[in-house]
């Protein structure tokens, strides 16, 4: 298993901050912010990691992560000409993955949970993460049936038909690179992973999990505050 942490995007939201440097080199309390996503690779035991970036700062990422000895692991980088979409990660990453199995977590995505179990039982097909959110219309959003199993994924729909939204680690087997080729650009002129998700769906192929502990997507104020409170929590309790 590969992981990839995409770290590139425009982070609009998050001006004057991302004017002058990377969403996902701000501070999370006391580290800045893509560390926490690569510590969820780490944990579930992956040891070699692509980090796509903007051009923008790319030299920062390189000078804060260096090649990755200092993690135990190897980091090889590429660098994301503009914002192409969550699941263009696949296609920049094409030869980094080499028909490997590929774990992709969003570089300002913040879990408390450990995933090696199910990054380690993984067999093939997809597996995506979900969690009961107050605002599921600012992401992907399941669709269950009476069964509870998974019948599509909308993304920001304007009417949820579930509050579980898809958080930011994917994980999929070695075919997501030909399933994204095949994929068409939404119409804000991205490769949609929601597409990509509901392709494998459609195949029978998803699993749907969810999100035990706490999550984060730390790309608002708010919610990057949130986050700075949690983690600030952990580390009094832990001295
Ligand atoms: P978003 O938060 O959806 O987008 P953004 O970071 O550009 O922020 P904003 O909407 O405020 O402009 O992206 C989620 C994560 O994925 C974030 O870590 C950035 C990353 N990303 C890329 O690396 N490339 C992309 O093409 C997109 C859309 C996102």
């Amino acid at each position: 298993m590969k992981g990839i942490i995409l770290a590139g995007g425009s982070g609009t939201r998050l001006r004057p901050l991302t004017t002058i440097t990377s969403k996902q080199l701000l501070p999370i309390y006391n580290k800045p912010m893509i560390l926490y996503p690569l510590q969820t690779l780490l944990t579930a035991g992956i040891r070699e990691v692509l980090i796509i970036v903007a051009p923008n700062n790319a030299g920062d990422f390189l000078k804060l992560l260096g090649s990755g000895k200092e993690y135990g692991c190897k980091f090889t980088y590429e660098i994301q000409d503009k914002p192409g979409g969550l699941a263009e990660a696949f296609i920049i990453g094409e030869s980094f993955l080499r028909h490997d199995d590929v774990s992709l977590i969003l570089g300002d995505n913040i879990y408390e949970d450990d995933f090696s179990e199910a990054i380690q039982s993984f067999q093939g097909g997809g597996r995506v993460f979900a969690k009961q959110v107050p605002d599921p219309e600012r992401f992907g959003v399941v669709e269950f049936d009476e069964q509870r199993r998974a019948v599509s994924i909308v993304e920001k729909p304007a009417e949820p038909k579930s509050d579980y939204a898809v958080t930011g680690l994917y994980i999929y087997d070695k075919t997501v690179v030909e399933k994204t080729k095949n994929l068409a650009p939404s119409e804000r002129g991205e490769l949609e992973i929601t597409d990509l998700n509901n392709v494998y769906l459609k195949e029978g192929s998803l699993d749907v999990a969810f999100v035990k502990g706490h999550w984060f997507d730390t790309g608002t104020f708010e919610s990057m505050y949130e986050a700075i409170t949690f983690v600030r929590g952990r580390e009094l309790a832990n001295q």
